[in-house]
């Protein structure tokens, strides 16, 4: 039996940015603050938490933080540093961190910080925006806070195809950067075969996109593939929906110890892919494991 590793697994440009932000800011000594966790990994998160970093979840724990300078009539004095997860934040956040005189890295993925750009000045501009992507994900929620005026989130065929624009408005269309990018370009279609005035900008990004590429072609030749990855990782996930549809025994696991492997003698290759948050430790601990145990 063979055992063939995703060429296009390990740290994502961003993430791996992020995550290096990090260990960077820890050297100088201060009280490290991540707002929203840096990359959405618990293995990464844990090993961080345990060098002292601390997650803020919402803007009511970054209010409760002591202030940077003298603000509001508190003492200055806070050694804190925040940094900004690799998904990003709205522009509510940013102002909150001036008005506290928070000291404040961004960690933002630049291809995230992009699609901010983007829909701060369409939406400025009067276009109504219509975001691709999983309502629920910490990006989208980050984007939508970069819209001037209404905006919507749309994550599935059947929502697109119900969606009907306000009366008059032009449309813009963005994508999540880890939306399947197949499934971001039907949605796209639907609009245009419905006769709306849209304009798009693809921002799915290109380490997605080839990552999603790669993982089915490893997935069409495999008789098992077992996709690694944070529970709430949307490429993880991502990746999972496109080799569960090209192999029917398809694997989400987060670690070694979630990986309940049966394997009948008939299977020839089992492959390996996982998210872009995923750290390279995990990989080779589930191949070393499959390639010892059968
Ligand atoms: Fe950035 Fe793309 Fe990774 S958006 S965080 S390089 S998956």
């Amino acid at each position: 039996m063979e055992v063939k590793i995703d060429p296009c697994t390990g740290f994502c440009f961003g993430v791996k940015r992020a995550v290096d932000t990090v260990y960077e800011q820890l050297k100088k000594g201060k009280t490290i603050y991540t707002y929203g966790p840096i990359v959405h990994n618990e293995e990464v998160i844990r090993e961080l938490e345990e060098q002292g970093v601390r997650v803020l979840d919402d803007v009511q724990a970054l209010k409760a933080l002591p202030c940077g300078k003298a603000c509001s009539g508190e003492a200055a004095g806070n050694s804190a540093m925040v940094i900004i997860c690799a998904h990003g934040v709205s522009k509510q956040v940013y102002e909150m961190l001036e008005e506290k005189g928070l000291e404040y890295v961004d960690a933002t993925c630049p291809f995230v910080k992009r699609i901010h750009g983007i829909v701060e000045k369409e939406s400025r501009e009067g276009k109504y925006i219509v975001v691709v992507g999983d309502p629920g994900h910490t990006e989208v929620k980050g984007t939508l806070g970069w819209c001037q005026g209404d905006a919507v989130v749309l994550e599935t065929v059947e929502e697109a195809e119900k969606f009907v624009p306000p009366e008059g408005r032009k449309v813009f269309v963005v994508s999540q950067t880890t939306f399947n990018y197949n499934k971001f370009y039907y949605i796209v279609e639907i609009f245009e075969k419905k006769g709306y005035n849209v304009s798009v900008a693809n921002t799915v990004c290109s380490a997605t996109e080839e990552r999603q590429r790669s993982a089915r072609a490893l997935a069409e030749e495999a008789d098992v593939m077992i996709v690694i990855g944070g529970r709430h990782s949307s490429n993880t996930k991502k990746l999972y929906e496109i080799c569960s549809e090209k192999c029917a025994k398809t694997y989400f696991i987060q670690t070694l110890d979630d990986l309940h492997l049966e394997l009948p003698k008939s299977v020839r290759l089992v492959g390996i892919t996982a998210g872009a948050s995923t750290p390279n430790k995990l990989i080779e601990e589930v191949q070393n494991y499959v390639r010892i145990n059968f």
